[in-house]
Order: C-alpha cells, then structure tokens, then sequence
C-alpha cells in the first residue's frame, strides 16, 4: 500500500476557529490563500466564483449580525465572502461554490491563518446589500479570518462502520 501522506494530518487538524487574535492579517497572506483555493474543480470548469475580502469594520459589524451564529464575524480583523455567480453556472453553482469555500478553508489553515465557516443560505439577500454584491452572485460562506486565539478541540465524528455500504446501500463493512 502506498505511504500515506502528511496531508492527512493536515487535514485532520483543521478546525473551526471563532476567536482571533487582534493582530491585523497580511493582505498578502489573505491573497496567498485565495489563489491556492481558486485552484478548486468546477463543472465544466466554468470556476464560477468570486470573493470579496471585507475590512471595512462597519460592513464586518452588520455581517456579524446576520443570524444568532454568525458573531465570529466581529471578533475577526477580516472577512472574506465567498459568491458563486448562478448565471455562469446555472446548474451547478451551489456545488462548485461549496468546494470552492472547502478549498478556501482548507488553503488559509494552510497559509496558517483560522476562520469557520458561517451560514449563509437564508441571508443571501441581506448579505449581497451588505457587501454591494449584484443580484446574480450568491454568497455561499462566509469566513471570518484571523490568526487563532484558542485551539479549539476536535469536535466528535460518526464512525466509518455508520457511513459507509459495500456494493449496495445498508451492507455494511463486516466486523
Ligand atoms: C455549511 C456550514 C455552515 C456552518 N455555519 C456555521 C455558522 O453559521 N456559525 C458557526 O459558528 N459555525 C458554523 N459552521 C461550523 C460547524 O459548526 C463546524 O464545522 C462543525 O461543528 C465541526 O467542527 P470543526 O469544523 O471544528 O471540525 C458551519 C459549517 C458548515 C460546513
């Protein structure tokens, strides 16, 4: 069997992360971790995304008070709002959006920067005024961006044996 790689470790060790340190974030830094989650697959390859990186307090403020789980926001010296365009990408822009946000999580804990995802499927209206985003794009996620003030410990997952069927759905893996 081939050696596994590190990058299991790197993926095991991501979190979400809602306190920040208050040190400002390197624009550069932010822009590294965007250019490696542009790198994301897509249906046809349309890639149709776009992100806005908010710094703006006063915008941060109203973003952090979307919903009752969206706090995080105002406790982050940045944020980045990531929007799939639905006309590019009529029928596949909430897939290629959510990979896009997997890929942009992933890349900013590797640039070492901590964010968590933040719920945005029934704001999407307020969020784009908030942002000054057209019609057309839809926020996906947002990530509020920080260095991490906390580690956070890894939350509890279901077991291999209850998510995985072999051949056929209900024939679980034996033992
Ligand atoms: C689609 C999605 C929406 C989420 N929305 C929120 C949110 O609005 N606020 C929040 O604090 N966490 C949110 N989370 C973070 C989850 O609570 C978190 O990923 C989960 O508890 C597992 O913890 P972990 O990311 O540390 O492994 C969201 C995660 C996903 C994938």
């Amino acid at each position: 069997m081939a050696a596994e790689l590190p990058c299991a470790q790197f993926l095991l060790s991501r979190r979400s992360v809602r306190r920040f340190k208050p040190d400002p974030v390197p624009l550069d830094l932010v822009l590294r971790a965007l250019d490696l989650a542009r790198h994301a697959p897509s249906a046809h390859n349309r890639q149709p995304w776009e992100f806005v990186v908010v710094r703006d307090r006063g915008r941060i403020e109203e973003l952090s008070r979307i919903h009752e789980w969206s706090s995080p926001v105002a406790r982050a010296p940045l944020a980045i709002v990531v929007l799939a365009d639905t006309r590019q990408a009529p029928d596949s822009y909430m897939q290629d959006g959510a990979i896009v946000a997997t890929y942009l999580w992933l890349a900013l804990h590797c640039v070492g920067l901590a964010t968590v995802w933040i719920y945005t499927l029934n704001k999407a209206e307020e969020i784009r005024r908030i942002i000054g985003a057209p019609d057309h794009l839809f926020p996906v996620a947002i990530f509020p961006v920080g260095f991490p003030a906390v580690e956070p410990k890894p939350r509890p997952r279901k077991e291999l044996r209850e998510l995985v069927s072999l051949d056929a759905y209900g024939a679980r893996l034996p033992g």
